[in-house]
């Protein structure tokens, strides 16, 4: 018998609709878990497993959440920076992608292109996990989508806007758009907009309806989720005093606020600059959920860690749930 083919998590593609449905629905049996009492016999489905952690650029949430995840669930993270293996320069990508799937069981990457977590993952014999490239952030998108479903505001027709830059989390999220059905808003300047080819590709699925706009007051009416991102992402800070420019009419305030619905949420995916893509008001204030999104990147992660490393847990719950 072959052994199963591993699964990476790159993006959303080879997902689908039922698969992330049912990945949230795990998503919600872990987070349960974890505020049963010790009594309880541990769930421990990453017990004797290892995950090596390559960070190229700097981490809060993504780190802890991980780290923290993978001990949760009887596993054990190795942390490496990306700098001191020196990916592709100390040794090649494709001899890293080798070498670690010798002595661990998936890898966790967050590095600057793209097209090296792609070689990572055709080099390696192990799951890689994406944890944000120039190109995505599917983990984040993951777990922000996971937010709306668990508070029961997700729908085919949710409106969820956009406001600010066209970089890598809008590009997860035009990738979602592609596979799950909703309304999608972008509102960027010009010149910022999402990845031409995810765009492409999540229109030609015909799955979702997908605006783009240059205008965030039109954008923001009758939302149901106000959504931004830094202005400046990790790699572009020679670029920030011309962003702040050009960004500032995408600013999320009580005015824009006011132009979506009442019942309306504001996420942003973190680390936030109150005064810049959001006013420290709304961004502390009643309609904002970004803390929620935030501790669901750990329960998002570890079920999404359980589907790629221990399947048999994973379809066992699906059986008997
Ligand atoms: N949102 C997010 O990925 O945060 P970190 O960059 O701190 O990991
Ligand atoms: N767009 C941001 C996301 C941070 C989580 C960046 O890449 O820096």
């Amino acid at each position: 018998q072959q052994p199963a083919k591993k699964r990476d998590f790159l993006g959303f593609r080879p997902l689908d609709a039922a698969k992330i449905i049912e990945l949230f629905d795990f998503s919600l049996f872990i987070k349960g878990k974890r505020k049963e009492n010790a009594s309880e016999e541990p769930f421990l489905p990453l017990r004797q497993k290892t995950v090596a952690m390559i960070f190229s650029k700097p981490s809060l949430r993504t780190r802890v959440s991980f780290e923290l995840g993978i001990h949760e669930l009887g596993g054990y993270s190795i942390n490496l920076d990306g700098k001191s293996i020196g990916m592709g320069s100390r040794e090649s990508v494709e001899d890293i992608a080798r070498l670690l799937s010798r002595y661990n069981d998936a890898i966790v990457a967050r590095l600057h292109d793209h097209a090296v977590i792609e070689t990572l993952a055709e080099h390696a014999t192990i799951p890689v996990v994406n944890a944000l490239t120039d190109l995505s952030h599917p983990c984040q998108v993951l777990a922000d989508a996971f937010t709306l479903y668990e508070k029961k505001l997700w729908h085919d027709e949710i409106k969820i806007v956009f406001v600010g830059d066209g970089n890598n989390v809008a590009n997860s999220w035009v990738e979602l758009a592609g596979i799950l059905p909703f309304h999608f808003v972008l509102a960027c300047p010009e010149g910022y907009m999402p990845d031409e080819r995810l765009l492409d590709e999540a229109r030609a699925a015909g799955v979702s309806r997908i605006d783009i706009t240059h205008d965030p007051k039109e954008a923001a009416t009758d939302a149901d989720v106000l959504y931004t991102d830094v202005w400046t992402s990790m790699g572009q800070e020679d670029e920030i005093e011309e962003r702040v420019k050009i960004f500032s009419p995408f600013q999320i305030n009580s005015t824009l606020l006011r132009l979506a619905k009442p019942s309306a949420v504001v996420m942003h995916c973190m680390p936030a600059h109150r005064g810049q893509e959001i006013t420290a008001e709304v961004m502390d204030g009643a309609q904002s959920i970004v803390l929620d999104e935030a501790e669901n990147r750990l329960h998002v992660q570890k079920a999404l860690l359980v589907k790629l490393l221990s399947h048999d847990v994973y379809r066992k719950f699906h059986l008997t749930h």
